[in-house]
C-alpha cells in the first residue's frame, strides 16, 4: 500500500515509517523538519519537505502522490507548552489536520490513522482508562487531538473515510541503537533523566510531589515506540473492516520517582533529583486499559518492561549524545 506519513522525520513517525517499509509498504514522508530530522527518515522512503499549514500545497501533494492511506503524526505535542500557548495548539494542530483531511477526502484516500493521546483524559473517572471513559481533555493539546478525532468521525459518516484514532500513553524507548528520541528543546522525562546520567545536565527536576499518588509524583504508562509502531501496522490492515479508536499502553503505571530510580539502576549513574513546582496541565495518573486492541487485533506489547524501555533509550543516548545532529 502507498502510505503518506506526516511527521515521518519525528520520533514516533520515523519509527512507524521504518516499520511500514520493513513490512513492504511504499512510504512517502511529509515533514517540515521543525522537530524532525532528515536523517531519521528510512532510506527507501520518498521525502517531501512541506508544511501542513499550506492548504493548497497539501492538496497538490495528495493529488500528485495519491496515497491509499495516511498516518498523521505531525503535530505540536507538549502538554505543558499548550497550557502556555493554547492558540498555537488549537490553531496549528486543528488547521493542519483539517487541511490533510480535506485533501484526503478530495483525492479519495480511504484510510486515515491519527496519532491521538492519553491527554484526552484530564481527570479520568477510573483507572486504568478504557475507551469508554469520558473524554475531558487535560490541556489545549489534548483538546486539539479530540477535535481531530471528532472531525474524522464525521468524515467517516459522510464521506466513508475510515479512521483509527490511536491514543498513545507515554511513548518512550528507542527503536534501535541508531534510532531514538531527539527533541529540541527536550522536555520529556526519560530523555532528560538520561541526559543527567550522561553529564549533560546537573539534575532532574521532579514536577511536584504532592499529587494523589503513592509517592506523590505523577504516574504514567510508558509504552515502547516499537510497540506503538506494531499497533499502526495492525490498525492499517483492520481499517478494511471499519473505523476504530484504541487506547495504547502497557497497563502499568510508574511514578516520576520510579522512573528516576530505574534509570539509576540501568545506567549505574547517581542522577541527582530535586523537587520543583508542578507543571500546569499534568494529570496525576494516566494508565491505559488496552484490552480492546488486544482483543480485536491481537496487539500485545513486546517491550513493556520499564527496564527495557529505559535500557533501549540509554543505548541510543550513549551512542548519539547529540542526537541526529552528528549522524
Ligand atoms: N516530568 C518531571 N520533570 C521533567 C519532565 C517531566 O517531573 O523534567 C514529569 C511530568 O510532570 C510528567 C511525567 O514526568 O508527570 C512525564 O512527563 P513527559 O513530559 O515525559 O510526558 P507527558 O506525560 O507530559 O506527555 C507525553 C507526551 C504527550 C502525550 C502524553 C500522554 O509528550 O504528547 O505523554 O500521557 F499526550
Amino acid at each position: 500500500m502507498r502510505v503518506l506519513v506526516t511527521g515521518g522525520a519525528g520520533y514516533i513517525g520515523s519509527t512507524v515509517a521504518r516499520r511500514l517499509v520493513d513490512v513492504g509498504h511504499e512510504v512517502i514522508v511529509l515533514d517540515n523538519l521543525s522537530q524532525g530530522h532528515r536523517a531519521a527518515v528510512p532510506e527507501p522512503a520518498t521525502f517531501v519537505e512541506a508544511d501542513l499549514r499550506a492548504r493548497d500545497r497539501v492538496a497538490r501533494l495528495l493529488a500528485d502522490h495519491r496515497p491509499a492511506a495516511i498516518m498523521h503524526f505531525a503535530s505540536h505535542t507538549l502538554v505543558g507548552e499548550s497550557m502556555e500557548a493554547p492558540l498555537r495548539y488549537l490553531d496549528d494542530n486543528v488547521r493542519c489536520g483539517l487541511n490533510l483531511m480535506r485533501a484526503a477526502v478530495e483525492t479519495g484516500v480511504e484510510r486515515f490513522i491519527l496519532s491521538s493521546t492519553a491527554n484526552l483524559f484530564g481527570l479520568p473517572e477510573r483507572i486504568p482508562i478504557d475507551e469508554d471513559v469520558t473524554v475531558d481533555p487535560g490541556s489545549p493539546y489534548g483538546e486539539s487531538k479530540f477535535i481531530l478525532e471528532r472531525m474524522l468521525h464525521w468524515l467517516d459518516e459522510r464521506h466513508g473515510l475510515r479512521f483509527a484514532a490511536l491514543r498513545y500513553f507515554n511513548a518512550a524507548g528507542a527503536a534501535g541503537p541508531d534510532q531514538g528520541e531527539d527533541h529540541d528543546p527536550e522536555t520529556h522525562l526519560i530523555p532528560l533523566v538520561l541526559e543527567v546520567a550522561l553529564g549533560q545536565r546537573d539534575q532532574i527536576v521532579i514536577f511536584g510531589d504532592d499529587y494523589d499518588t503513592p509517592d506523590g509524583t505523577c504516574v504514567r504508562d510508558y509504552v515502547h515506540v516499537l510497540d506503538l509502531a506494531q499497533a499502526h501496522i495492525l490498525a492499517l490492515d483492520a481499517l478494511g473492516e471499519g473505523s476504530r479508536v484504541y487506547n495504547l499502553g502497557n497497563g502499568d503505571g510508574y511514578s516520576v520517582r520510579e522512573v528516576i530510580e530505574t534509570a539509576r539502576r540501568v545506567t549505574g549513574h547517581p542522577i541527582p533529583a530535586e523537587v520543583g513546582d508542578p507543571r500546569p496541565g499534568d494529570p496525576a495518573t494516566l494508565i491505559a486499559a488496552s484490552d480492546k486492541i488486544h482483543r480485536e487485533l491481537g496487539w500485545t506489547p513486546q517491550h513493556g518492561a520499564l527496564e527495557d524501555i529505559i535500557g533501549s533509550a540509554w543505548e541510543w543516548h550513549r551512542r548519539h549524545p547529540h542526537g541526529y545532529a552528528a549522524a
